[in-house]
């Protein structure tokens, strides 16, 4: 058992979720970063942080050179687990076509075709790239195999990696799009996806997830897959209101998901929806630090590169924000609507764009995502938290925002030791 004193800390950004201030969710408090501060990591976790002039000896010691120090982001949306790419869909509409659920089918085939040892490579790869850009924390998607065989290989492929500790969660997805073997029988796809598929997949993973659009699934059918999931025990996600208004957040408030994704097209009562489930208890979790999947608010995950990727109307990120609604930000790396795991870009884009703070933008990619997943140990540096640290190149964090698309991540730290 080692202990490691980090200084040279400029900017520490605990985000320590006891020193929240319950009349501004959402927002972050003067005393959740400090200055000149210092940070000692033990056994995995965040054993002590205060000011660095009183700083506990330890057995090693790192000196950052006054740098800012995050919390690793937690993205908790991404769809890993493809191969091929669709640079011409997206060329195409660049050019003025509109997104289609459709592509998914494209990238389903190709997927299929691939070697179980090239979709593992495949992963990590986009796995060591996210991490590269400060992620500690990762969630991802099934849903591009959408047979029983294909998802289950997905399925596993990425809980083998959440075991090596490369990955945190994975979802379920098979309810992405009627596969195009099941084109005219949607019901028997659903039937497929509520039964043997899911009972396949169900041991491998957290969470399930429908994507509830027009091209896609209706509420009905979506809520057949949800309702089938909880039943296994599965933790709920929604793909919503992303090309209209679905109904995706309608569901998700009705069912108790965890998050609703997307949320770009929004009207008052949606906000509002959302916003009524900010005070949902959130029990207290299992001993691996994971609050009940089914207990606590709706959180609205936005993406914010996904929406500039496919020209879509910002998701109101701001509004949601002043109607007292939690809120993430996520990358939804995939190869159709947002091929990109860089966090720090959706955070610069979400403070250019879409009017966040930068305060509110971190706390939304970092306790956001952990809130959108239900654990605790994550998404914030207060004692006993996971030691995921993101060091940036830069003695502030505002350079995130002021220094957009910049290489700014000094180090990554997870779990307590140096990954990147
Ligand atoms: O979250 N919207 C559904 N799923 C992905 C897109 C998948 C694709 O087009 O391949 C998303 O944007």
């Amino acid at each position: 058992m080692t202990s490691t004193l980090i200084t040279g800390i400029s900017e520490l950004w605990t985000l320590d979720p006891a020193l929240d201030d319950p009349a501004r969710p959402g927002r972050v408090t003067d005393e959740q970063v400090h200055r000149k501060a210092a940070l000692v990591l033990e056994d995995g976790v965040v054993a002590w942080s205060g000011p660095a002039a009183q700083a506990p000896p330890a057995d090693a010691a790192v000196d950052l050179g006054g740098r800012a120090v995050l919390p690793g982001w937690v993205d908790s949306h991404t769809h890993l687990i493809f191969d091929g790419d669709r640079a011409a869909e997206f060329e195409a509409r660049m050019a003025g076509q509109a997104y289609a659920a459709g592509g998914i089918g494209v990238t389903t085939g190709a997927t299929r075709s691939a070697s179980e040892e090239r979709l593992r490579s495949l992963v990590r790869s986009r796995v060591a790239e996210a991490v590269a850009g400060g992620t500690t924390c990762l969630e991802t998607k099934t849903g591009y195999g959408l047979t029983v065989e294909q998802e289950l290989r997905a399925a596993r492929l990425a809980s083998a990696l959440v075991e090596a500790g490369e990955l945190d969660e994975v979802t379920f997805l098979g309810a992405h799009l009627v596969p195009s073997e099941f084109a005219g029988r949607a019901e028997e796809y659903v039937d497929l996806v509520t039964g043997d598929m899911l009972a396949a997949v169900a041991p491998h993973v957290r969470w399930i997830d429908v994507f509830c659009e027009d091209g896609a699934f209706d509420p009905e059918q979506s809520q057949r897959v949800l309702r089938a999931g909880a039943e296994a025990g599965l933790g709920l996600r929604v793909h919503g209101h992303q090309l209209g208004r679905s109904g995706g957040v309608a569901l998700a408030v009705e069912l108790g998901a965890a998050s609703v994704d997307h949320v770009n097209h929004m009207e008052d009562s949606d906000v509002e929806a959302l916003a009524a489930t900010a005070d949902r208890d959130t029990r207290p979790g299992s001993a691996a630090g994971h609050l009940a999947v089914d207990a606590g608010p709706t959180v609205a995950t936005v993406l914010p590169a996904c929406d500039l990727s496919t020209r879509a109307p910002l998701a109101p990120a701001r509004r949601l924000l002043d109607a007292g609604a939690a809120v993430a930000i996520a990358s939804n790396c995939n190869p159709g609507t947002s091929y990109t795991s860089s966090m720090s870009f959706c955070v610069a884009t979400a403070v250019l764009q879409m009017h966040l703070s930068l305060a509110e933008a971190i706390r939304a990619a970092t306790r956001g995502g952990a809130l959108a997943l239900r654990r605790e140990d994550v998404g914030h540096l207060a004692v006993g938290a996971r030691a995921d640290l993101h060091v940036l190149d830069a003695p502030a964090a505002i350079d995130l925002a002021y220094r957009p698309g910049m290489p700014l991540t000094h180090q990554v730290w997870r779990a307590g030791a140096l990954i990147s």
